[in-house]
Formats: structure tokens, sequence, C-alpha cells
């Protein structure tokens, strides 16, 4: 019987609960799977008193976490705690440290990768050691996996993603059930999806995190969280929700990545997208990612983004990974190549929207838009006036596909306007990829 390969966790919270029931239920399993058995060495918690949901030895626990990562007979470190209080810190500097002394380090830490996630593959790359974050994106689904494995034989060119459950769960209702926007917030609250302050979810942020670490991974380059183009779903109205529907589409907050010639664009925003699309059918907290690779084509992932189980399968597959390529004297498959694509400003970016304006309905306003439309190159696909006679109506436009530089100086045009009441939304709308019109 070969020795068990010895863990140290760091936190045992939601995450770390379901990570040490896989690996005590599951043993047998992981230890075919993994090469040999692996032993919950050592445990950092803060309170090692408080009763746990998973049966722990109580010898295992303690709350020095540098004592465990500096264990020369602890080759895996497992970091479940990730960002109390939004830092980065101590997180990062635990995963320096071990990555540093040479180890295998697991981490489900989005933040931390996103953000330092070059210093902590050049840290293991110079040491000898490995970084593996399956987890850090799209709990369940095992997307980064796929790109850096499954799919290595292919140029990924675009990848989309519904990647934050919070977010989906809140359009999704306001899509079957015509609420708004304030009501489900309080809904999703309530139901412990949303937090107290929920503006890391829809304001956009903890989808342009998980897009930064999948893009830099498709496109092999380095994608600074800063650089990626961020708008939440706070300005959506059941009004918006009504008129995609009646157009045929959903709205979904949607992650794009792109490839665009010599540049790549990297974009979280709200986004028409026709209801046939495959991504139109993910409702409530799922999550889901469409690809597209040039020798696969069309591949979409769908599951669970969040939650104890789904979340601790992805760690469970990295720890197993990284006790394999321990036993073979072998490193995990990330690394940098200090590549830096250039990223495609959003002005310059091209596509189709939808604009909701408020004008008065008299005879020419009509025409006084569209010509502020057609003298900025911006070239309509349809109109619809929702309402007659009251002051204001709606005049809802949909676009060709448009260089985002000349909408917004047709905008603004439109909005000075005398009978422009105002402009009040202005969505995105996806719909052709690849040759095939959902
Ligand atoms: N808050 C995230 C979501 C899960 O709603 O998907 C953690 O990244």
């Amino acid at each position: 019987m070969q020795n068990a390969i010895r863990l140290g966790i760091i936190g045992l919270g939601t995450v770390g609960t379901g990570v040490a029931r896989i690996l005590q239920h599951g043993a047998d399993q992981v230890a075919a799977r993994a090469g040999g058995p692996l032993e919950i060495a050592r445990v950092v918690v803060n309170d090692p008193t408080k009763k746990r949901e998973v049966d722990i030895d109580p010898a295992v626990l303690g709350t020095d976490a540098l004592e465990v990562i500096r264990d020369p007979d602890i080759p895996i470190i497992v970091e479940l705690v990730g960002c109390p209080g939004g830092s980065v810190e101590p997180a990062r500097t635990w995963l320096l440290e071990a990555l540093r002394s040479g180890k295998h380090v697991v981490t489900a830490n989005k933040d931390v990768v996103a953000k330092h996630g070059t210093e902590l593959l050049r840290t293991a790359g110079e040491h000898g050691g490995s970084l593996y974050f399956e987890a850090a994106v799209a709990g369940g689904i095992p997307i980064i996996k796929a790109i850096s494995e499954a799919l290595v034989g292919n140029r990924i060119d675009m990848l989309m993603g519904i990647i934050n459950g919070t977010t989906n769960y809140m359009l999704t209702k306001m899509t079957q059930e015509g609420a708004a926007f304030g009501d489900v917030l309080r809904e999703a609250q309530a139901r412990g999806y949303a937090e107290a302050d929920p503006s890391s979810d829809v304001e956009g942020h903890d989808a342009a995190y998980k897009i930064a670490i999948l893009a830099s991974l498709a496109f092999e380059t380095e994608i600074a969280v800063d650089a990626v183009y961020r708008e939440g779903i706070t300005r959506i109205t059941p009004e918006d929700i009504r008129n995609a529907a009646e157009l045929g589409y959903v709205v979904k907050l949607l992650a794009i990545a792109k490839r665009n010639g010599e540049h790549v664009e990297v974009r979280v925003h709200p986004t028409f997208i026709p209801q046939s699309h495959p991504l139109a059918a993910v409702n409530d907290a799922f999550n889901a990612v469409f690809v597209h690779g040039d020798a696969v084509g069309e591949l979409m992932f769908y599951g669970r983004g969040a939650g104890m189980m789904p979340t601790a399968s992805a760690v469970v597959a990295d720890i197993v990974d990284a006790a394999h390529n321990l036993r073979r004297g072998v490193r995990g498959r990330h690394r940098i190549n200090g590549r830096r694509t250039p990223i495609l400003p959003i002005s310059q970016s091209i596509s189709r929207y939808y604009i909701n304006t408020k004008v008065v309905d008299r005879p020419g306003v009509l025409a006084a838009i569209t010509t502020a439309f057609g003298d900025n190159g911006v070239s309509l696909e349809s109109v619809i006036q929702k309402g007659r006679g009251q002051d204001p109506v709606s005049l809802v436009f949909v676009t060709h596909e448009v260089q985002e530089a000349n909408l917004t100086r047709a905008l603004a045009r439109i909005a000075q306007l005398a009978e422009v009441r105002e402009v009040s939304n202005v969505v995105r709308v996806e719909g052709e990829t690849h040759g095939r019109d959902y």
C-alpha cells in the first residue's frame, strides 16, 4: 500500500465541508483515480471548537495557515477561504508562500486568480510547483479543464457565458413574472443568492473576474480585470424585458470574449439574445458557457455555478490532478507565456443595439430621430411605437451592426432633440454566431 498524500486544507466553510465529504465518503474512488490514497492531514479554521457539518478529527484542526503551508510533509495545499471583506489578502500571501516551496496548490479563489494569476503562475513556474483553479469559474462546470485540456486542438474564437447565477436568477424572475429589479433583488437576497451588498453580482464585477480568467486561458494572453468592459443589470426594466420578448429575444447578463483581428474583445453587459439561442434556455441560478473552436465548432457547458457540492466537485477534481501529477513528478498544465494581446476599446466594438426612447407623439419625430441615426451611419433593423397620444410614448429601435462610437454620436444628437424626453435604455443585441442565425 502506498503512503497517503497529505493534504492541508485552509478553510472549512461551505466549499471546504463539501470537499471533506467527497474525500471521506468517496475515499476509495478518489484514491483509485489519484493513483493512491489521500489524507486530510491538517485543516485550518478560525474556530476549532465550532460544530461542523462534516466529521473531522479534532486533532487535525488548527488555526495557523502558514504553519500548515510550511509543513514539509504536506505537498498539496487547498485554499478555500476566498476573499472575506473583499480583500485578496491573506489568500494571496498564502498561495505565494505555498508555491515558493514548490507545492501543488488548489484554490477556488476567483478574485486572487483573476487579479494575481500571472504572479501566482510565474511563482509556480520558478519553484517547480503548480496552481489549479477549476472551481474559480462557474462552480461545478469543468470549463477551465475544457479550455486548457480538452480543447487544446482548437483555436478558440469566442466564449459567451452566463457566469453569474444571482443575476441569471433575477433576470429569469423578471422575465417569467414581469417583476421589477428591486423586488427580485429582495427575493434573491431572501433566498441567499444575493449578498446584503449585491453590487459584485448586479454590477457585473463577479462575471468580469470570471471572464478575465476564461479569456486569458482561451486566448493564451494576460487579460487584466480592469480591462474588461462592464455594465450591470440595474437599469433593466420590466418594459425592456417585455420589448425583448415582443422582438423575439430574452435579456441575459452575458460575459463575452471574442478574437477580433489583432485584438480581443472582453466585456460583460446585459444582452438581448434570440429566444432560439441555446443560452436563452439557461434559467434560474444556472450557469452556461458557449464556446466556438475552429475544429470542434459550437459547444455549450451547462450546470450549477455555485453551491457546496458543485464547487466541491471542481475542487476535488483539482486535488486528484495534483496528487496524480505529484506521484508522477510532473507539473500541472497552467503556464504563463507573457503574451499581452491588446484589448479592443469598447468604442471600436461592433454590435447591434436595442434602444428605448421616450418621445412626444407628434408628426416628424420619428423622421428627426432616424435622420440622426442615418447621419451617423447607424442603420435600423426595426422600429416599434408603443402607445399613442400620451406624453411620452416609447419609440423602440433595433439597429443593424454598427461601431459603438457611431451609435454614441447618434444618441447624443437624439437626446438633444426637443421632442425626445429621454433615451431610457440601450442594450446590445447578440445573435448571429459563426454563420448560424439563432
Ligand atoms: N455570486 C456568484 C453567482 C457565485 O451568483 O454566480 C460566486 O462566484
